[in-house]
């Protein structure tokens, strides 16, 4: 897999690190070095990362979803170069033609009365919209979300999430509260006169790629109406095609009050992301239209990088050749998790025990979570996964483990994957959890489980 490269390009590559570690971060440079997972992406072409050094991996990450149309998609790239012909970033003071065009194909390409839009450039900001919104419009000020989420790490999406992200920071604002996801009973207790809205990921990524009951959107919509609370959706990851329907809640047959959308919608190439709202929540900002200004938010350009990714995404087919891919996945993972039986591994040298998750019999491939190519694969333990994802690594496969449930590796090919490509993912896959499974690199590799809980999101 290695290709051979010159000493200038692997000084040129020491150098990237030096530097990065030197004016960016020397803690991340440390943290992969120390794991032997280090990749500095150079070129990029669909669904292929290639490093500095000349190595090439099959991006089973995705970055969640920002590739979906895979790496530096040719048609994206030919709608954002015609765009500079004429466009630079806009004024987000003014009206712009390209914002009014996205925001219409938006609306009706979303579900239900989804039909108003405020754009951002992050999905951290989209999410500090929502909730702005929510709370303008009930008057209220509390937010309940899943336990284990991730809806970002800016202000209020930050109070969202995970306590050790919001810790070192000072207080946490009043009003956010969590509850355990996909537990109606739970939010039956916790949503009350003072909610302003539940946030939820419709299927939370960072905590495994959780599916929920078929039924527990309902239940949430039905709580929501009853007491006066907004439910707000975030599909940052889950939208635009990536479950197999254009957006993830169509599957549980709700419609949310504010939607957000983010990663793909870029394209890849231009960052922009957006919250789509109802009647009701747009009425406020009719009356509030300068409420939320973001100079860079719903830029031209990302605009239309936005319509082109919409474009391929609605075209009639590509939702259908998605599914295709779907199954076609499946049945692969499915053969896989069949021959994943795993033979009693003797104890360590010096008589310990067997590593976690190695010993004994079964299979250590335990569950395939997936809609569409949204997939988790869930292993024995933490530390099984950990080490699967280096050898992925070290197979020319990137994927990694959701933060919250460190069991389940996170499984995104990019939607535009061809056949032989997803026939390489899983021959690849299959390698790496034979090499996972074998004492030997269990050895060589279990150091890197002990460091578990020093990890990134
Ligand atoms: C579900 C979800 N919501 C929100 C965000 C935040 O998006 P951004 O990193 O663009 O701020 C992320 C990022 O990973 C995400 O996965």
């Amino acid at each position: 897999m290695k290709q051979r490269i010159g000493a200038d390009k692997r000084m040129e590559r020491a150098r990237i690190l030096d530097t990065y570690a030197e004016h960016v971060s020397r803690g991340k440079v440390k943290f992969y070095a120390r794991y032997g997972f280090t990749l500095v992406p150079e070129r990029r072409e669909g669904v292929y990362l290639y490093d500095a050094d000349g190595r090439r991996f099959l991006n089973m990450h995705c970055n969640g979803g920002v590739f979906n149309l895979g790496h530096r998609n040719p048609q994206v790239i030919e709608a954002v170069r015609r765009g500079l012909d004429s466009y630079d970033i806009g004024n987000h003071h003014l009206t712009s033609g390209p914002k009014a065009l996205l925001a219409e194909k938006l609306a009706a390409c979303l579900p239900g009365d989804l039909k108003h839009v405020v754009f951002g450039v992050s999905g951290g900001e989209a999410v500090d919209v929502a909730i702005k919104l929510a709370r303008a419009v009930t008057g209220r000020s509390g937010i309940i979300s899943a336990q284990g989420g991730y809806h970002g790490h800016t202000g209020l999406a930050l109070a969202t999430g995970d306590e050790r992200f919001r810790a070192p920071f000072g207080p946490p604002p009043p009003g956010f509260s969590q509850v355990p996801f996909d537990d109606v009973p739970a939010l039956e207790g916790a949503v009350g006169p003072a909610t302003a809205a539940v946030i939820l990921e419709t299927i939370p990524a960072t905590l495994g790629v959780r599916i929920p009951a078929p039924d527990y959107f309902r239940q949430v919509r039905r709580l929501c109406d009853e007491r006066g609370s907004l439910l707000i959706a975030d599909e940052v990851q889950t939208g635009l095609g990536r479950t197999g329907k254009l957006w993830a809640v169509e599957h549980f047959g709700v419609v949310p009050d504010i939607l957000v959308t983010g990663k793909g919608l870029s394209g890849g190439i231009y960052p922009i992301t957006a919250t789509a709202v109802n009647r009701r929540v747009y009425r406020f900002i009719e009356k509030n239209p300068f409420i939320h200004v973001s100079t860079f938010g719903g830029s031209d350009l990302g605009c239309l990088a936005a319509l082109e990714v919409l474009r391929i995404t609605t075209d009639p087919g590509f939702l259908a050749e998605v599914n295709r891919k779907a199954a076609r996945m499946r049945a692969g993972l499915d053969a896989i998790q069949r021959e994943c039986g795993v033979p009693p591994i003797p104890p360590t040298a010096g008589g310990g025990a067997s590593p976690p998750g190695l010993g004994g019999q079964g299979s250590v491939f335990l569950e395939v979570r997936q809609l569409g190519l949204f997939i988790g694969l869930r292993f024995v333990d933490a530390a099984f996964t950990l080490v699967l994802s280096k050898a992925l690594f070290d197979n020319g496969l990137y994927a990694i483990y959701s933060a919250n449930d460190k069991r389940v590796l996170q499984w995104l090919p990019s939607l535009t994957i061809s056949d032989a490509e997803m026939d390489e993912a899983l021959a690849i896959l299959g390698r790496a959890l034979a090499q996972t499974r074998s004492r030997l690199k269990y050895r060589a590799l279990r150091f890197v489980a002990r460091r578990l809980g020093k990890e990134p999101v």
